[in-house]
C-alpha cells in the first residue's frame, strides 16, 4: 500500500468515527444501527485513543450509564444501549422492555471485550494521568460485570458460561446456532423489519431466524428477566467458544489493571472462575474441524461447525498447534481472510453476515492472538489479508472473503477503529 492511501484511509477512519459520534457515544453506522452497541463500543474506543483520548474513555462512561446496578442482574452490561430514540431499526427499547430506564437497554448481553481493550489504551494513552482517572471510575463497574458473566452465566461453575441469544454472541447467524435455533418456537405476534430497508436481503439474516430471535427476546421479558429461570428454561442455551475465551482474556487483563493501579476490586471470586475455565476449555475441543467448537446445552452436544470463534483461542492465551494447521488450511482457500464460515462449508454463504463474510474486529483479536503466541507467520498472514481488504474496500461492515467486495453497512465505526488501531 503506498503511503498516500494508508494517510487517506487514516482521514477517512477518523472522519468515520466523527461522523458517527453522538456527543459521547458512537453508532456502529447511521440508519441500520442508531444506538451504542455493547462490543463495538469497545473495539471503536481503541479507535479513538489513537486521536483523541479524552473521547476514547467517553465511549465506555457512555456504556456503563447503561449498566444495570441491582437486584440479580446487578453488572449486566447490555448489548444495547438506546440513549436516544429512532424508528430506523427493529428492535427498540419497547420491545424489549427491561425496567431499566434512561437510558434504556436490552435484556441480552455482548462479548465482553472490554477490560482487554481498557488494558491496551491503558498502554498506549499518553496522558496517563487522564487514562488512571477514568480507569480508577470504569474498572471496578467491568468487575462487576465479570462477576455477573460467572454467577447468572454459569450458575453450576462449570468454568465455561453459556450464551442465550444469538445476538449475544454478537455472531448472529452463525451457522452454529442453527440447530439449537431451529428448537425454538416461532413469534407470533406481527412486527416489523427495519434492518431491509438498509441492506439487501441476501446480506442480511433470513425471516425464519428473526421470528425465532424475536421469540428468545420475549420470552426474556415473560420470565421478568430472571437470570436464574433463563439459566435453567431457556429454550436457547449454548456454549460461545469465543464468549468464553473474551471473557477468560478480559479477566486476565482485568486482574492485571487492578494490580498495576491498585484498584480495589473483588478478585479472589474472578481468579477461581478464571482457573475453572482453563480447566474446562478442553471440552470444546471439535476433532472433525481441528478447532475448538461451541456447545449445544439443550441437546448437550458439541456443534460441529466451522466457524472462526474458535480462532479467539490464542487470544485467550491458549497453545493450539492443531488449530494452527486449520487456520492455514482455511487461509488457503480464501483470498481474503478469516472468513467467518469456513470456504466450502456446506453452510458456507459469501454474502450472508456471519456465514461466510470477513470482519475486521475478528481479524484483529485473532491476529494479535496469534502474535502473542509466537505464531508469527499466521499472524503476518491475518494481517495481510486485513491489509488488503482495507486497501480494496475501506469500511464497511464486513467483506466477502472471495472476491474482497465490502457488503452490508457503510462507514462502519468498529471496522474504521480496527484500521485506526493496526497503524499503531
Ligand atoms: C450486528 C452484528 C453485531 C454487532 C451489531 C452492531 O448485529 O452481528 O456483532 O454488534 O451488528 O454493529
Amino acid at each position: 500500500m503506498t503511503p498516500q492511501r494508508r494517510d487517506e484511509l487514516t482521514r477517512e477512519a477518523q472522519a468515520t468515527l466523527r461522523a458517527n459520534d453522538r456527543g459521547g457515544y458512537t453508532v456502529p453506522t447511521a440508519g441500520l444501527y442508531p444506538f451504542q452497541w455493547d462490543w463495538d463500543a469497545a473495539v471503536t474506543a481503541l479507535g479513538w485513543i489513537t486521536f483523541d483520548e479524552p473521547r476514547a474513555w467517553e465511549e465506555f462512561r457512555w456504556l456503563l450509564k447503561g449498566q444495570w446496578t441491582d437486584g440479580p442482574q446487578d453488572g449486566f452490561i447490555a448489548h444495547i444501549v438506546f440513549h436516544e430514540r429512532s424508528e430506523s431499526y427493529f428492535p427498540g427499547p419497547e420491545e424489549w422492555g427491561t425496567p431499566k430506564t434512561d437510558p434504556a437497554t436490552s435484556s441480552i448481553s455482548q462479548p465482553p471485550l472490554h477490560a482487554t481493550m481498557l488494558r491496551w489504551m491503558w498502554q498506549r494513552a499518553r496522558d496517563k494521568a487522564l487514562a488512571a482517572e477514568r480507569l480508577r471510575e470504569i474498572v471496578p463497574a467491568i468487575a462487576r460485570h465479570h462477576a455477573w458473566w460467572y454467577r447468572t452465566r454459569d450458575p453450576q461453575a462449570t468454568g465455561l458460561v453459556m450464551t442465550i441469544h444469538p445476538w449475544e454472541t454478537g455472531r448472529d447467524n452463525a451457522p452454529s446456532w442453527d440447530e439449537a435455533l431451529a428448537r425454538v418456537p416461532r413469534a407470533t405476534r406481527p412486527y416489523r423489519r427495519r434492518d431491509l430497508d438498509h441492506v439487501d436481503a441476501r446480506q442480511r439474516p433470513t425471516q425464519d431466524f428473526y421470528d425465532r430471535v424475536v421469540y428468545l427476546m420475549d420470552f426474556n421479558r415473560a420470565v421478568n428477566f430472571d437470570p436464574v429461570a433463563i439459566a435453567r428454561e431457556g429454550p436457547f442455551r449454548v456454549i460461545d467458544a469465543a464468549i468464553v475465551f473474551i471473557l477468560h482474556r478480559a479477566t486476565t487483563d482485568l486482574l492485571a489493571l487492578a494490580d498495576e493501579l491498585s484498584i480495589a476490586i473483588d478478585a479472589e471470586p474472578l481468579r477461581a472462575a478464571h482457573a475453572r475455565t482453563a480447566a474446562a476449555w478442553p471440552s470444546l475441543w471439535s476433532r472433525a474441524q481441528g478447532l475448538f467448537a461451541n456447545l449445544d446445552l439443550v441437546s448437550g452436544a458439541l456443534i460441529d461447525q466451522p466457524v472462526n470463534g474458535g480462532f479467539l483461542a490464542w487470544y485467550a492465551g491458549v497453545e493450539a498447534p492443531a488449530q494452527a494447521n486449520t487456520l492455514a488450511a482455511w487461509l488457503e482457500e480464501a483470498p481474503y481472510g478469516v472468513p467467518s464460515t469456513r470456504v466450502g462449508a456446506k453452510t458456507f454463504d459469501a454474502q450472508r453476515y456471519w456465514r461466510g463474510p470477513v470482519w475486521q474486529h475478528m481479524n484483529l483479536l485473532i491476529e494479535t492472538g496469534l502474535r502473542e503466541c509466537g505464531e508469527t507467520a499466521l499472524a503476518e498472514r491475518v494481517r495481510a489479508s486485513s491489509l488488503a481488504l482495507f486497501e480494496r474496500s475501506g469500511f464497511h461492515e464486513y467483506y466477502d472473503p472471495l472476491t474482497g467486495a465490502g457488503l452490508g453497512g457503510t462507514t462502519f465505526s468498529w471496522t474504521a477503529a480496527s484500521w485506526l488501531w493496526l497503524q499503531g
